[in-house]
């Protein structure tokens, strides 16, 4: 069974139809990559699966359970975390504060437990502290635990956002333009990250990347969309040289 299905996802802004009947299956462990030029839909899609939007039309089943008109906290306690085109960190918390937030829809105390600080709480928030610690350590981030995500540079707030969405301990990881705003030599360092990601916690990546050589090297298979419909599924080779996908690019006048 797969582990992401999506059937005749639809979605509109008023008048403007960014996305039509877009159909997708990822398996337990892919690494998918989804392209297409400025405004093809393909971050609109990410939010109606991660639950930041309510679809206009179409079903969504993530680990065998319908995911339409869930709040993202609840599709993310199903084992799916993301992370954003703009990095959305908190700016004036520290780096492993802003790992610790993500946890407390995991954690087994209610709001009578937090304020009386009971055994259980304070079992829970070392259990967290100590997990949250360690994702960091995984990630080469434990020098900056106490931080501020504003201090650091670009790239490195881009690692605490992937630690962030892995310390939720997702089956499916989804990456919006991870390399944005990266230089060469990070974009070198990414795509050894995103494969030591795949190899180490053996969960599914599906990302969405401008930069051709991310997708092209991580991907076993790529979607490519656009004006929100789907133009082109398959391997990155194919991809390459299909007619559809080299107009949707360069124009019409390119082929
Ligand atoms: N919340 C929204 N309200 C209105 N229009 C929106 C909204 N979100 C997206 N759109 C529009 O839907 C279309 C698809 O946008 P989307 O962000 O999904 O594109 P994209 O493929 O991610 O583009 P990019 O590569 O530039 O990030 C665009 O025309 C965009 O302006
Ligand atoms: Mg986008």
């Amino acid at each position: 069974m797969a582990l992401l299905s999506v059937h005749n996802l639809s979605q509109s802004f008023g008048g403007l139809q960014a996305l039509t009947d877009f159909n997708m299956e990822i398996g337990g462990y892919d690494l998918v990559g989804l392209i297409g030029p400025n405004g093809a839909g393909k971050t609109t899609v990410f939010n109606l699966v991660s639950g930041f939007y309510t679809p206009t039309r179409g079903a969504i089943v993530f680990n065998g359970k319908p995911t339409r008109g869930m709040k993202p906290h609840e599709v993310t306690a199903l084992g799916l975390a993301r992370t954003f085109q703009n990095i959305r960190l908190w700016n004036d918390l520290s780096v492993l504060d802003n790992i610790r937030i993500a946890q407390y829809h995991r954690l087994g105390y209610g709001f009578l437990d937090a304020v009386l600080r009971t055994a259980r709480y304070a079992r829970a928030e070392k259990n967290v502290d100590r997990k949250c610690r360690d994702i960091l350590d995984m990630m080469d981030l434990t020098e900056f635990v106490e931080e501020l995500p504003k201090n650091l540079p670009y790239g490195l707030q881009r690692r605490v956002e992937l630690a962030r969405a892995l310390s939720t301990k997702p089956r499916l990881l989804l990456l919006d333009e991870p390399a944005a705003g990266l230089n060469a030599l990070d974009v070198d360092g990414l795509i050894h990250l995103i494969r030591w990601i795949y190899n180490e916690f053996k969960i599914s990546i599906w990302m969405i990347e401008h930069q051709m050589k991310v997708v092209m090297t991580l991907c076993q298979r790529l979607m490519v969309m656009d004006f929100g419909k789907t133009i082109a599924d398959g391997a990155p080779g194919e991809i390459q040289n299909n007619p559809d996908v080299i107009a949707a690019y360069l124009g019409d006048g390119a082929v």
